[in-house]
């Protein structure tokens, strides 16, 4: 079944609240809160006081998608706060150290990842109650992903550069979906950045099965219809 996954960074910030709910009663199936730290990606955005203020607006599943550098450390606190999923880049997981100023979103590769750790934190947040997910970047290949596929209830193949809402969908990108989906046919394989309703055909076709949708979504002329259509397909 394809799922809908709407993404905050695309709606209203001043209110918050009400757009989760409208996302919710358009036929959302998620909700796509993309926490970032300034440093993983050169952007900033929320913590876990924010999701438990707009916990109490929607009932659907809450899709954290972590972009920071540690994201253990505020693990706990989002799914205190309400979380039904959390995602971790396998880039925040490197052993190589990072040189100051370097995002922490390059190119990884299979020998430069910490599988402990990685493994580790995929099963913590298991204990914690909610689903593991574990995300790569553009330019990291999805061999990167393989050895975490037993710890995982879902794969998010970034389909842009993460930081920003409202970029065009890099279609070499989708190859790692197709590859993906041959390893495991059953996964929860989830696509984000530049999905809409002139590239969410290709994304589908590819095997993705949750979709996130932020200016798709959020900034359609008619939310609900956009809903519909992803529905329809
Ligand atoms: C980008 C975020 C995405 C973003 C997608 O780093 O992870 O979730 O909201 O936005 P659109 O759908 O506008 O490309
Ligand atoms: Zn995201």
């Amino acid at each position: 079944m394809n799922l809908l996954s709407a993404s905050v960074l695309a709606c209203d910030f001043s209110r918050l609240g009400e757009q989760i709910a409208m996302a919710e009663r358009c036929g959302s199936d998620y909700i796509h809160l993309d926490v970032m730290d300034g440093h993983f990606v050169p952007n900033l955005t929320f913590g876990p006081m924010f999701v438990e203020a707009v916990r109490p607006y929607a009932k659907i599943f809450f899709d954290v998608h972590m972009m920071v550098t540690d994201p253990m450390d505020l693990a706990e606190a989002f799914v205190k706060a309400g979380a039904d999923g959390i995602t971790i880049h396998a880039e925040s997981f490197r052993k190589t150290p990072v040189a100051a100023g370097t995002p922490g979103n390059v190119a990884s590769y299979v020998e430069d990842i910490d599988y402990d750790r990685l493994i580790a934190a995929l099963c913590r947040l298991r204990e914690m109650g909610v689903h593991p997910g574990c995300s790569i970047s553009p330019l990291t290949p999805v061999e990167v992903i393989r050895p975490v596929l037993p710890y995982v209830d879902m794969v998010l193949i970034m389909t842009v550069q993460p930081g920003y809402g409202g970029q065009k969908l890099i279609p070499e990108t989708l190859d790692k979906v197709r590859t993906l989906r041959e390893w495991a046919p059953d996964l929860n394989i989830e696509v984000d950045g530049g999905i809409n309703n002139s590239t969410l055909a290709e994304t589908l076709a590819a095997g993705a099965n949750v979709i996130v949708m932020g200016t798709g979504f959020f900034r359609a002329e008619d939310p609900a219809e956009a809903a519909r259509v992803f529905h329809a397909m």
